[in-house]
């Protein structure tokens, strides 16, 4: 019963306002959005949607959603790398024949892939590491002031242009560069 009232109270309010009865009702956006069919009644322009995007499609989307990131190895060879917004250094790592360990696959459970932020700048914009990835620090060789764990590290478009180096040694390696095969 309701709904059959509503409904005749909204067409004679079309009726109505078509006919120039109630031009002192403000048309608010409700109306708007109502539906197509009352914004041809009304003539009203047609609603416009707007979207959520996080890229700015002036420029290519491939360029634009990937980051500059440059593994320094033990050896002192660097390797410029383009690495996906969202993706793990160690990911980065990996998926570019970068000899970063990554003995707990990324759940900070471990502490072999250390990595060392060599511009303090770049690591000042990283989030502070949380309680876990500072126990797992404690373990690493070689720490430094700008330590993190690789896989704690997510590519952000505030990291184009980091530089990061593989420590000598993780508790996985031996200190001469011996590497032990996979179990
Ligand atoms: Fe183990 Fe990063 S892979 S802590």
């Amino acid at each position: 019963m309701w709904v059959s009232r509503i409904s005749s109270f909204g067409a004679q309010a079309i009726k109505k306002l078509t006919q120039g009865q109630l031009s002192h009702i403000q048309r608010t956006p409700y109306l708007y959005a109502s539906s197509s069919r009352m914004e041809t009644l009304l003539q009203l322009p047609p609603q416009t949607h707007r979207y959520f995007c996080t890229t700015d499609s002036s420029k290519d989307g491939n360029e634009e959603q990937q980051i500059n990131v440059t593994f320094v190895e033990t050896d002192g060879s660097e390797k410029q790398v383009k690495v996906p917004i969202g993706t793990s250094m160690l990911e980065a790592a990996h998926s570019n024949d970068v000899e970063l360990e990554g003995a707990c696959e990324g759940s900070c459970a471990c502490s072999t892939c250390h990595v060392i932020v060599m511009n303090v700048d770049y690591y000042n914009k990283l989030p502070d590491p949380s309680d876990e990835e500072n126990d797992m620090l404690d373990l690493a060789f070689g720490l430094t002031e700008t330590s993190r764990l690789g896989c704690q590290i997510e590519a952000k478009p505030e990291l184009d242009g980091i530089r990061l180096a593989l420590p000598v040694a993780t508790r996985n390696f031996a200190v001469d560069g011996y590497k032990p095969k996979p179990h």
